[in-house]
Order: C-alpha cells, then structure tokens, then sequence
C-alpha cells in the first residue's frame, strides 16, 4: 500500500517538488524549526522505515494514512506570537504520536496541559530517572541515563490521560506517556548521538506504528517504477560532474530507461582533478553506459576567467561558462526539451527539502539544482531528480546496489566549480595591518593573502595568521582563541614545510592553466595519501587542497591542506591527521617545483569556512 504525500505549500515553506511522490506508509516528521529534523527521518530510515519532512501545519486529514507522526523541536516558545503549530486534529487520526523538546509543549498545550518557562535552563547532557517502568519508550533507560537536553521551557501540568515516565533534577516532567493512545512526549532529543540509548527510544516508537518496511533495495525498484512513469516515452538528458550524486542518478537512469534514452554530458572545465575525466568515463564503460559525451570546454573556460581576481565574480563566470557550452552542445545534439527531452539532476533531499535550520539558507547560498531557470522547469514536469528522497549515505548505498565501484561511491563531496574555488585569486598583497608578531605568540606571521570565513549569518573577509614551529595541540587552541579574541583574523595555519619565517613573495595570480596544473598535482597526492587508509578517508568529510598566489621565490606558491570533519558543511571541525601521513604530504608537494611552502588550516568553521573563498 502507498500514500500520497501532497505538494505544500505555505508562506515559510515552499516544497520544491510539484509531483506528488509515492512512498511505503511511513513516519511523518512535522518540523517546527529545530536543526534535527533531518537528523530525525534518517534515523527512522536507518530502522528500516520510510520518513519524510512536512511543515508543522500540514492538515491532519493528508496525514490519516501515515503510520505515526514524529513532532520535531523548535527554537521558540509556545506563547511566542507566531510559534509554529500544528493541526490539533492530528490527535484524532489514531496513530502513534511522538513530541519531541517544542513537540512536547505544543502537545502538552493542545491536549489541554499547561507549559511554562523552566526555572533552571538545562542544556547539554543530563541524567534521566525512569518513573512507572519508562514505559513502553524508556524501559531500556534504568536510572541514571544520559540525555541531551536543549530547553528553556517545560511542561509544568500534564495533559489529562498521560503518566510520567522520567524526571530529571532540572525539570519533573522530563517525559510521559499516555500508553493507551500511543502519544508520547520527551523533553529531550532522542536523535542525537549524546543521548544513551537514543536509538532504541526511537526504533520502541517506530515498533508501535504500523509502517511497511523500508530499504535501499525496495527504494530501488519503487523509484524505477517511478522514473518509467515520470519520463513516459521522453528521453533523459543529464549533466554529469564525477560526483556521487549525478554519479549514482546517471547509473539509475541508464539502468531504468536503457543507454538509448539517456544522454549525459560532461563539461571538462580544466578545474577537474587529476584523472578525473578518463576514471569516471571508465566506471560508467565497466556498467556498459557508454552514452557519456566529454566536452573539453577548458579552454573557454580559462580564457573566460583571465585576470578575474573577485571570488564571486569567479564563480559567475564558471557558472555561465558552464550553461553556455551546456546550452551549445545539447543544441548541437538536439537535446531540447522541444525533441522531447527532460532534464535529469542528481539533487538529495537535504536539497529538496527546506526545514527549520535551512528555510533561511537561501541568504547564504542558492543551492545550484534550485535555481530560478531550473525552477521553471520542475515547475513544468520537465526535471527528473531520481534521488530527491535520499539522504547521501543512502544515496551511497543505492549507488553500490546498482554496480558502481565502491570507491567512486565513497568520494569526498568535491564543489561544482572544482579546483576554480580552490585556486585563491589575488592582484596584490594585503599586508596592510597593523600587527606585529606580539611576542604573546610564537612565531607567528601574518600572510599577505586574506579569505573568506563565517561568523554568525554572515561572511567575513579577513587576514590568516601562521605559526611557524613545529606542530602541537597548543596551536589548535590558539585556532580557536585568536579569531574569538582578534577580530582581523578569521584562520590560523601552522607551516608544515618550515619552522623559520621566511620573507613572504606575493605574485598576482588569477585562474590561469598552470595554477590549475600546480594544484592538481598537490591535490592529487593529497587524495593517492588520504586512500592509503580507508578508515581515515573515511573520517575525513571533506578534504580541500588550497593554492595560494605567494611563496618565498618570484612567482612561487603555496599549499594548504585543509581537512575537515562534517556531516553537513554548516559547521566543521578542523580535523586532526597522523603526523607521518601530514609529513609525507608535506616531502611530496613540496618536491613539486613552484610551490615554496606547505601549510595545514586549523580553522573550525565559523570562523573559517570550509573552503577559502
Ligand atoms: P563553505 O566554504 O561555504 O563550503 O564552508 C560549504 C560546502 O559547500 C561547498 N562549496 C560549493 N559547492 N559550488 C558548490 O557546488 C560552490 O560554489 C561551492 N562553494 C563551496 C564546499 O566544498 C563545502 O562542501
């Protein structure tokens, strides 16, 4: 049995895809406006059940075929004018109900109970006493358990039918339960790591509803299903990056529709990484896709990006570069939509889906697949995106399932516009700041390039100071300290190829070829390193490899290796690596002639951002 999820629409939310999607009877995740909401449906989906995000108005009757609904947290309170609500009739509609932080007062509050602000705030990990036995939900927990708690508010009376099932020393009411209608309520956040037993509080809820089960396999044929229906007798023409993404929906296309009618194109910007044109052709020959076109467009591409020193400036052109040969060649093949043909896109769902920590990410950056132009043609049933449910390490999984090797699947997640935003610009030297080495510091020099970082919504663009000493954990804490307490620093280096401050050597540099080629071959011994060690790889989310337009010789370079932890790039940590792993990075690039010096970023993000403009 399948239900239809309905296309929403409402004035903070806009769902982004206008065909209604068929999926197994799952769990509903109404979303009122905390960061976890994504964090919740994939941890439903790792228990083998499907979940999906919908705004917290969605009208109970669209959801009286879901197996039970989830009530995510929420930054406000529920007196705040304007606090997110949810339709009250959701109680009526017999499946199992679970509130969660600003889902329990919601639920507290429109089942009659009453909530008021906390006395004490409690956040962070929190011992948690069960009452009655837990209940259904917490008989795992015992006494003593750890939760990760984030409030200010709390349910002061209990709505009538509930028991209490937790206490903790902050707040009485820290959960309950009415067992008899399956509705329950937890003060904490079970769907986050720092809570014990978070997982089986979760997977004890999902027991109780009446879901159909859910799985990589049976998404796959459920969504080639779907891809017959959609596309009809249309062809599919896709543009193809090397990522997983487009990497995986080309596969799933080809696999569905038949080579014949697929087409995909991939536009060799010259700010592709080492190899990558020959490796990817070759993964999709092993499958028999062979209706890959390759356009070497790199040299438009650098003419178009000749002295263009201005990042954003930068990434328009490779944007427009981009659509334009795009643009030339599907005319060239007959590829409009006119000779009845649709887009296809590798876009997840984190893209798809806007929730409550990223219905406002539209200041901070477009997301590529949602631009107006591609829009319009969602809009008009003219785009496929066969993964627009998944979240990448299903998208991963999938992508194994249907014959992809393992190591393509398993890449770090690379820019659309390649080494371009890697490959730091800059006509002259900014030196002029008024510091010293202070003294305070060790060693310590400010470089003549500045880079984009991030501090509170917005963007900054500040000067990086580097060490020059052997490496310590000291200078990790100093990464932290120096941008909290200098506000003209927004990254910290520590030199990896040197211990003695050299005279610095700025020459103006643009994205020209031979930067590119500099780049790439550092790049590439950063990733031949890192593949070394699979588990490390793995730990790594994202490794960017930086050129940077000064060094200690006319015309000379840098290198910074920037590896990050993440799940979302919103934040990250600079990650640390095996000191001989770093060294044999360092020997290698710095035999590279050109580049004079190799450092290591230490930056979290905020304040630095991941990559470095
Ligand atoms: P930042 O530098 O903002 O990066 O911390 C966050 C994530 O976004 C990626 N990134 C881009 N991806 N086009 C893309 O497709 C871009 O222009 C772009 N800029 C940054 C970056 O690699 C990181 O994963």
């Amino acid at each position: 049995m399948f239900f239809f999820l309905r296309n929403y629409s409402s004035g903070a939310y806009k769902f982004l895809y206008p065909v209604p999607m068929e999926t197994p009877r799952g769990i509903v995740i109404l979303d009122f406006g905390g960061q976890y909401a994504h964090l919740i449906a994939s941890r439903v989906r790792r228990s083998g059940v499907y979940a999906a995000i919908l705004p917290p108005e969605t009208p109970a009757k669209d959801l009286k075929d879901v197996a039970g609904i989830i009530l995510s947290g929420g930054p406000q309170s529920v007196y705040d004018d304007g606090s997110p609500q949810a339709d009250p009739k959701i109680f009526e509609l017999g499946i199992p109900i679970l509130g969660l932080c600003y889902g329990l007062h919601w639920m507290t509050n429109a089942l009659g109970g009453e909530v008021k602000s906390g006395k004490v705030k409690e956040y962070g990990h929190t011992p948690i006493r069960t009452i009655n036995g837990g209940g259904t939900l917490l008989q795992d927990c015992g006494d003593g358990c750890t939760v990760w708690m984030s409030h200010g508010d709390e349910a002061a009376v209990l709505p009538e039918g509930f028991e209490l099932i937790a206490t903790s020393d902050a707040c009485k009411n820290a959960a309950f339960a009415d067992e008899s209608r399956k509705f329950f309520a937890l003060q904490f956040h079970p769907e986050v790591t720092h809570t014990e037993h978070g997982n089986d509080i979760l997977k004890r809820f999902i027991d109780l509803c009446d879901a159909e089960p859910w799985s990589i396999e049976s998404y796959a044929s459920h969504i080639s299903e779907q891809i017959k229906e959609e596309v009809g007798d249309r062809k599919v023409f896709m543009l193809v990056s090397g990522g997983v993404d487009s990497s995986v929906a080309f596969t799933l296309l080809n696999k569905v529709l038949g080579v014949d009618r697929v087409q995909g194109l991939l536009v060799d910007t010259g700010l592709m990484r080492k190899g990558e044109v020959p490796y990817i052709q070759e993964a999709f020959q092993k499958l028999g896709i062979t209706n890959l076109r390759v356009e070497d467009a790199s040299e438009e591409f650098f003419a178009n990006l000749k002295e263009v020193y201005d990042p954003e400036e930068k990434r328009r052109i490779i944007g427009e570069t981009f659509l334009n040969v795009q643009k030339r060649v599907s005319e060239e093949m007959g590829l409009g939509t006119e000779d009845g043909w649709m887009l296809g896109q590798g876009t997840i769902y984190p893209d798809t889906i806007e929730t409550g920590a990223t219905k406002h990410a539209d200041k901070i950056k477009t997301h590529h697949n949602r631009v107006e132009a591609v829009q319009k043609m969602i809009d008009e049933g003219l785009v496929i995106e066969p993964l627009k449910d998944l979240y990448k390490d299903e998208v991963r999984e999938l992508g194994e399932e249907i014959g992809l090797p393992h190591e393509l699947v398993w890449r770090h997640p690379f820019p659309g516009p390649g080494l371009g935003v890697r490959i730091l610009c800059a006509e002259k030297e900014e030196s002029n700041i008024a510091y010293q080495s202070s003294g305070v510091y060790k060693n310590d020099a400010v470089l003549p390039v500045k880079s984009v970082g991030v501090q509170g919504d917005g963007r900054t663009y500040r000067h990086t100071i580097a060490f020059f000493d052997s490496y310590s954990e000291e200078y990790r804490k100093l990464a932290v300290s120096i941008p909290n307490s200098s506000p003209e620093f927004n990254r910290v280096l520590i030199c990896l190829s040197q211990s003695d401050i050299p005279e610095f050597v700025f020459t103006p540099g643009y994205l020209s070829p031979d930067r590119a080629n500099l780049l790439r071959e550092a790049d590439a011994i950063v990733d031949e390193e890192m593949k070394k060690d699979e588990n490390l790889y793995r730990l790594i989310w994202q490794f960017p490899v930086v050129l940077l337009p000064f060094g200690t010789s006319e015309g000379g370079q840098s290198i910074v290796l920037r590896p990050i932890e993440s799940t979302d790039a919103m934040t990250a940590n600079a990650a640390d690596l095996p000191s001989d792993i770093l060294q044999k990075m360092t020997e290698r690039i710095s035999a590279i002639d050109g580049i004079d010096l190799v450092f290591l970023d230490l930056t979290n993000k905020p304040p630095g951002t991941i990559e470095w403009e």
